[in-house]
């Protein structure tokens, strides 16, 4: 399967608040991206972002050198027609997570429901090797995934399923886990999901 045409298909033909995953407000993402305690200047960025309003709320909280990574460049459109003139305050990278180079740094890494659909090691080994080159020396990261009881599939695709463990052998010793909330995500159409959001601080230790 191509991913790229995958989720351009997705979101070229829903929209944005009729997608499993829509929230009116990333209420958790933002509890946790204000526990980091990032200054407004250092920079966020959120991967798979797709058509989240996450970078709206950030934009109005003051944050700024913001950008949006996703695979599919209709998802980025989606969001930049939503902001309008506020778009230009923003990077936007249409690219795969795992093949990605950044041309700068971040002090904080949000990726909601991305991760998980990296069933391959090898995808999850290179979306820790991005991860680490773009992430400044002190910087945080906000992982959230569906939980161990969570759905098995999303968007007809598998993922994988985490808990603390999992996800820290996964990220390896450059990172300490902080903290991790479980999230019962209610879809449009009224079913639950299961999420477990895991909030990471660079170890020192092997972070290069
Ligand atoms: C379940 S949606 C979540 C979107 C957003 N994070 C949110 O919370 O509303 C997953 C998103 O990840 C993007 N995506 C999937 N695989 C990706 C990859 N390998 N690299 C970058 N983005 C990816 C999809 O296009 C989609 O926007």
């Amino acid at each position: 399967m191509n991913l790229t045409e995958h989720w351009n298909h997705v979101y070229q033909t829903n929209d944005s608040a009729d997608v499993s995953w829509f929230q009116n407000r990333p209420t958790t993402s933002l509890d946790l991206i204000g526990t980091c305690g990032v200054a407004q200047g250092d920079g966020i960025i959120d991967v798979g972002g797709g058509a989240s309003v996450l970078v709206d709320f950030l934009l109005a909280a003051g944050f700024s050198k913001l950008a949006v990574l996703d695979i599919s460049a209709s998802a980025l459109d989606q969001t930049k027609r939503r902001l309008g003139a506020r778009a230009s305050e923003v990077d936007w990278f249409a690219a795969d997570v795992t093949q990605f180079a950044s041309p700068r740094e971040f002090g904080l890494w949000h990726d909601r429901a991305v991760f998980h659909f990296l069933t391959e090691k090898a995808d999850r080994q290179k979306y820790v090797e991005t991860m680490k080159r773009t992430l400044s020396a002190d910087g945080h990261a906000v992982i959230s995934t569906f939980a161990i009881d969570g759905p098995e599939k999303c968007s007809r695709l598998s993922v994988c399923r985490y808990d603390a463990t999992a996800i820290s052998a996964e990220l390896g010793a450059g990172f300490q886990l902080l903290e991790q909330v479980n999230e019962t995500h209610v879809t449009p159409w009224s079913t639950e999901q299961r999420f477990t959001y895991f909030r990471f601080a660079r170890s020192g230790i092997n972070s290069k």
